[in-house]
Formats: C-alpha cells, structure tokens, sequence
C-alpha cells in the first residue's frame, strides 16, 4: 500500500480560523427560497411559512453566515418590493432566472429566519441596475435604530430592532457579461469607490466586500482585480473569489485536484491586491471573501436550455437540482482544504447554495428534506475546525491530472484550540489504491484520538436521493491508531476523512 507522511507542529500556524469561513448563500433562485427554505403549505412549516426540519438542517450543517439575496439576482433586486404587508408586495420579474418572484421572502422575514438557523445575515446590493442611493437606502433601513424614515418604516413594519448587518456585498460577478448592468473593471471599480464611501459615511464600522473576477478563467482575470482595487483599495475590506468545480469529459483526476486551482486563484488574487497595496504604499491589507464556491455541474446547466418564453415565468422551477455523489463530496472537503490553508487572508467564504439549488441540503414540496453527500465534509469541518490552523508538512506520493500537472495524491490541514483539540482533515485523490498515512503528532505529547470519520464509497458516484436519502454517510474509520506519537490511519481511494485529537498535558 502507497504511503504518506505529515508531520504537526503547533508552531507553524497559518492564523487564526475566522467563523465566517463556514458560511453560506441563499439565493432567490430556482427552489433555494420557495418551495426550499421556505413552504408555507407544508406540515412541518411555522407561522411564518418557513419548514422546521430545514432550520433543523441548517442548524446541523454549522453555517455561521449567509449571503443573500443573491448572486445574479440581486443586480435587477428591488429590496423594497420584499419589505411591509405581505399582501401588498408585488410579484416582479426575476430577470437573472427568468422565474416569478412574489417576494413574500424578503429582507424582513430572512433576517428573522437567519436568527432561528443562528446564521450571520450578509448582504449583497445590487449595483446592476442600481446605485448610492438605494444601497443607503437599504442601509439605513437594516441598521439604523431610530429617528429616521426609514428605521420608523422598518418598525412599522414590525421590526423595531435595527438588523445591523455587518458585511456587505457591493453588487454579484460585476465582470461577468450575463450580470445586469455588467460593466468594465474601470467603470465599476468607480461606482463600488463612491457606494462605499457613502456607506461608510453613515456607518464607518461596516465590512464591505468588492467584486473580484467571477471565476479564474475569466479573461479580465487578475486585471479586473488590479483595476478594481486601484478605485477602491481605500474604501473596501475584501475582495471576492468565485469558484465551480465539475468533473468534465471523464477526468476524474483533474477534478478530485480541484483544490490545487482554488490554491492558486487565491493566491493570486492576494498577491494582485498586495501588489496595489506596495504601489500605494499603503498599510491597509486587502482580504478575501471567497463568497461562492462549491462543485456544480455547470455544463449540464447550460445544455439542459434556459427557461424562455415572455409569457413564461414559473413559480420555483427545479434550477440547478445538482445530485451530489460521494466524489463530488470528497472535492468539497478538499475545497474546504484549500481555505483551511489559506485562512490568514480568506477571512470569509460561502458554500453555494444552502437549499435544493447546487446544495447541502434538499427538499421536496410536501416531502422529507435529506442531506446531500457534500453535507457531510461542511459540517464536519466546521464542527471540528477549532481556533487556530497549522500548516502541515506533508510529504505524499503524486499523480499527474491533466488539467494541474503533478498533484499529492494527498492533501490534509490541522486546527488546535487553546484546550488542545487538535482536528487533522485529509483528502486521498487516489481512484484505485488505499493509501496508509502516518501522522507525526509528537510535538503535541501524549493524544488521545477522539473521532475518526471517513466519507468513501465503493461507488464513488454513489448518491443521497428522495428514494434513498440515507444511502451515504460518513462512518468511523476503524484503521486510525496511535502509537509512540505516530498517529496511523488508512484511507480508502477517493475519500475525505477527519481526525480529532486531544493533547493529554
Ligand atoms: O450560484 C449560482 C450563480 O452562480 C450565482 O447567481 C452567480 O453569482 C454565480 O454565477
């Protein structure tokens, strides 16, 4: 059996873990709001219309923050249309989807909503076909407490309590050509300047997030960057990644090294923003908010056809159902990896999306919810994933994948607490061969080894579905033992694992 080698220090740190590395995105979109979070008709819904069982999921996976309301649908939002009288909202045209949106989810009931899973509500404006006014707008009507219109809207409204939302998105994939009111790196990069100084005018504490490029093969990748921040470095916290992985045409290796791309898009896009940073001379740091990213089969999409028709905008429309199989599930948690390591400059990501579309978790109207395969990994790791990261030595075989060249065939980062939990994540690439690893925890003292969990299958496109929502879940890896501070485990091909160790001294 082919063997690796890693070795923990508690030394070598990569930072502290920001929470909001485990976030999400619910998007009003497809089946991810209605007939998703929110079902009013179904048995287990509350007063407010929203199912119980699906908090009860959320809650389970860990999700500390969620961006809303989209992504593509937020450049032709209207975030007034979803505040005030139900009964009164209008139902609009969702441009981005072509679908019926009848806003009877809106800014209000989704702030309530995120306070029942326990999530952190971060916003995304729309600078599509908007601008300063209504992000201030929208502003002063989540986090000002009293005395202007607004705030005494919003409480009449039943929300006396400002939402005081910290983070915010200004605009979705401004560099993408299917983005409303997509516009060159120039003209946004000046818009997102002045939005963001007129938000901070009223509130300098907020932590506003740029557009970066929708995807690294975008080609104004790394310029539109360069550019962006040029007009916003001053104004801005963060600049976002995008990122969808799928395996195409059969290559299962490029696509189980995923993570190796999301490796380099996010260094590069540190060493773009440190670049304006050195030629402005300037001490602020730019961070990432790596706020979509998952594995979604995108061509399948694309090939499926488009809804049409000017008399046609249906209601919910099953959008982006991907089934998720336990290889889909093994590149999530080796995407989770990758923003492990990196999590001195990704202060934020979010898993996209939560409910039914490209999701953790899906629903069926009437039906049961269920937990997809890439379920597992997230709430795993956010679970165990505790207090600082280490960065590993991790001397593994290779393999060659079409797409990145030589890749390891194994991948693995460590967190530890202050009460010396220490939690080891590993990803085996291997398709054919068990792997044994040997894990170095010596510098640590005497550990006593608390979980052990692996997610393989011996049919890695085997699925969770409606028929058979159980069909995979992690399980206990028996192998994993400790022995003169080696800590040996064997991992089966294609398989994401987690280990929890406690130092005993
Ligand atoms: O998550 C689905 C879509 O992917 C989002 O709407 C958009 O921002 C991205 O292109």
């Amino acid at each position: 059996m082919p063997s690796a080698r890693i070795v923990v220090e508690p030394a070598y740190t990569v930072g502290p873990l920001n929470r909001r590395l485990f976030g999400s995105f619910v998007e009003h979109l497809g089946r991810c709001v209605y007939d998703g979070i929110y079902e009013p008709g179904h048995q287990l819904a509350d007063a407010d219309g929203f199912r119980s069982d699906v908090v009860d999921l959320v809650r389970e996976l860990g999700v500390t923050i969620i961006r809303y309301p989209g992504g593509n649908f937020v450049s032709g939002h209207r975030w007034e249309d979803g505040v005030g009288p139900r009964e009164a909202r209008p139902q609009r045209l969702n441009l981005a989807w072509h679908s019926l949106e009848t806003n009877q989810v809106g800014l209000q009931e989704f702030a309530d909503w995120c306070q029942r899973v326990g999530a952190e509500l971060m916003l995304a404006l729309n600078l599509g076909t908007r601008g300063v006014v209504e992000a201030l707008d929208l502003l002063e009507y989540s986090n000002i407490g009293v005395g202007s219109a607004l705030s005494k809207e919003r409480a009449a409204n039943g929300t006396p309590e400002p939402f005081g939302v910290r983070m915010w998105c200004l605009g979705n994939e401004m560099d993408g050509p299917w983005q409303l009111g997509h516009r060159s790196a120039e003209d946004y990069g000046k818009l997102a300047s002045q939005v963001a100084k007129a938000m901070r005018q009223l509130d300098p504490g907020l932590e506003l997030v740029v557009c970066g490029s929708s995807n690294r093969s975008m080609p104004t990748f790394g310029t539109w960057e360069r550019v962006v921040l040029e007009h916003t470095y001053d104004d801005v916290d963060f600049i976002s990644c995008h990122a969808y992985y799928q395996e195409r045409d059969g290559d299962r290796g490029s696509f189980l090294a995923s993570a190796v791309d999301m490796d380099a898009f996010i260094e590069a896009v540190i060493a773009t923003a440190d670049s304006v940073q050195a030629a402005r001379r300037s001490e602020r740091r730019i961070d990432i908010s790596f706020d979509e990213w998952n594995v979604w089969y995108m061509d399948r999409y694309r090939e499926s056809g488009r809804i049409t028709g000017l008399e046609n905008w249906p209601y919910a429309p099953r959008l982006l159902e991907d089934r998720y199989s336990v290889t889909d599930a093994v590149v999530v948690g080796s995407l989770l990896i990758s923003l492990l390591k990196h999590a001195d400059r990704v202060q934020a990501a979010c898993l996209a999306q939560l409910v039914n579309v490209i999701a953790p978790i899906m629903t069926e109207p009437g039906g049961p919810a269920w937990r997809q395969t890439i379920f597992f990994p997230f709430a795993i790791t956010a679970r165990l994933a505790r207090g600082t990261v280490l960065r590993l030595a991790v001397e593994s075989p290779t393999y060659v994948a079409a797409a990145y060249g030589t890749v390891p065939l194994v991948d693995s980062v460590a967190t530890i607490d202050d009460s010396g939990s220490v939690a080891v994540f590993l990803v085996h690439r291997g398709m054919d061969t068990p792997i044994t690893v040997s894990i170095d925890v010596g510098s640590l003292g005497p550990v006593q080894l608390g979980e052990s969990i692996t997610l393989a299958d011996d049919d890695p496109t085997a699925s969770n579905t409606l028929e058979d929502p159980q069909r995979i879940a992690p399980a206990r890896n028996r192998s994993a033992r400790t022995e003169n501070g080696v800590l040996t485990i064997d991992l089966p091909p294609i398989s994401w694992t987690a280990l929890q160790l406690t130092a005993t001294k």
